[in-house]
């Protein structure tokens, strides 16, 4: 598969399975994460892995960050905790907010998304299946401290990696022409 086709023809995978991710599958990710573009080469971002059994600790960290959890109906509590179980591996992707005079809070956690996505980009394009998750789970701080944040890193994605596992869902047909103009616009 070319640059172009991995880029252009990629989509979410949400079915994934083992096997795990070779050590060179794996650091072919990270390196492509760590191309994003970095305004000033802030480098505002890392990334934790989480597989095997240590999944099911993170489950158990989604539980009980929940507010109330131990109220929580059975369903949302067992939805919390086999979570994390739904991929062989996830990748926190977490960003480093520091001060800087020209580089916004805004345009670090750009940044960190824009290696979320060379992450998503290159998992396809060897074949892998990829999913970026938000949710409460990533806003919720109890949980960024469980995973031992500082107060100034934020969650950006858990992006769920693996085998695909089902057929892929069919590209969308995006006509460029209803996205794009060309500037100045004419009047009609
Ligand atoms: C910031 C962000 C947060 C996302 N959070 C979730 C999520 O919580 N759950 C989910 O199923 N997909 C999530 N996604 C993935 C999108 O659902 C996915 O990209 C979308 O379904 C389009 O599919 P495609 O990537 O195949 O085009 C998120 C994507 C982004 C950019």
């Amino acid at each position: 598969m070319n640059a172009i086709q991995a880029l252009t023809e990629r989509v979410s995978v949400a079915q994934l399975t083992g096997p795990d991710l070779t050590p060179a599958e794996e650091d072919s990710l990270f390196l492509a994460a760590l191309r994003a573009a970095d305004h000033a080469w802030m480098r505002p971002s890392r990334y934790l892995t989480v597989r095997g059994d240590d999944r099911a600790k993170l489950g158990r960290l989604f539980l009980e960050s929940a507010p109330d959890w131990q109220t929580l109906p059975d369903d949302k509590q067992a939805k919390l905790l086999n979570m994390p179980m739904r991929a062989p591996l996830i990748v926190v992707a977490v960003c480093t907010i520091n001060d800087h005079p020209k580089v916004s809070r805004e345009e670090q956690l750009m940044s960190t998304a824009a290696g979320v996505q060379n992450m998503l980009n290159a998992a396809w394009a060897q074949g892998l299946g990829a999913i970026w998750r938000t949710g409460e789970v990533a806003y919720n701080r109890r949980i960024a401290e469980g995973l031992g944040l500082a107060a100034n890193e934020e969650i950006v994605a858990f992006v769920y990696l693996g085998r695909i596992n089902a057929a892929p869902k069919p590209v969308p047909e995006l006509p460029v022409a209803d996205f794009v103009q060309s500037w100045p616009l004419k009047s009609s």
